[in-house]
């Protein structure tokens, strides 16, 4: 069932035209759909992480589906059923957490990426979180752009994730409301 639809004005080549989009929760039928989407996403960055880190955001046929038993998974299709981004979200007590954040580059900057982040905080505030989390690496810097102008901010906890930095963003439960 979708949680919201949106008419997104995709430009694609030499080709216009206006598509709609909607944002639901991912089923165990949409696996290959994710994985291409986070493929698509990360692949700019191939080259700037480490092989493990790499494997371990892009995801494989047996970890998503293990991610997906941990995380609710929210998917952006469109009218033909093809995934155009993707986001999971987990929930521990009052704490949320946001991972696999990803729209295809072809449609990045059509808004699908806002409308993914709200669904997740939308899981995050009917179970009465009082904090979100992300964590995000120095070559994401759209993400980062992204997630400041959503209201995230660096914590200051900075790990050790596969041999590369992993920056910790959050944005407090009165920002969600
Ligand atoms: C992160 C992501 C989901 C955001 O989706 P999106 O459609 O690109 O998001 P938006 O276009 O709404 O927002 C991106 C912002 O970054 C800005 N931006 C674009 N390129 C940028 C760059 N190289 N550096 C900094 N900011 C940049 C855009 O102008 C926009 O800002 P604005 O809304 O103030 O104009 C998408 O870019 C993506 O899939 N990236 C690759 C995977 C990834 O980084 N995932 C996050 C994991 S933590």
């Amino acid at each position: 069932m979708a949680l919201v639809a949106m008419k997104v004005f995709v430009t694609i080549g030499s080709m216009n035209r206006n598509v709609i989009f909607s944002i639901r929760a991912a089923t165990s039928d949409d696996v290959q759909g994710i994985l291409q989407c986070l493929r698509a996403a990360f692949a700019p960055f191939r080259t700037r992480y480490t092989p493990a880190a790499f494997r371990d955001t892009v995801l494989s046929e047996t970890r998503l589906p293990e991610r997906m038993k941990r995380m609710k998974i929210f998917v952006a299709e469109d009218e033909c059923k093809n995934i155009a981004g993707t986001v999971g979200c987990s929930i521990s007590g009052e704490k949320a957490h946001i991972r696999g954040m990803a729209v295809r580059p072809a449609l990045q900057g059509c808004g699908l990426a806002a409308k993914l982040l709200a669904a997740a905080e939308g899981e995050a505030r009917a179970a009465n979180c009082s904090r979100m989390t992300l964590n995000t690496t120095e070559p994401l810097e759209r993400a980062i752009h992204f997630y400041r102008r959503h209201g995230y901010r660096a914590s200051g906890r900075v790990r050790n994730w596969f041999g590369m930095p992993l920056y910790q963003y959050v944005k407090q439960i009165d920002a969600l409301r």
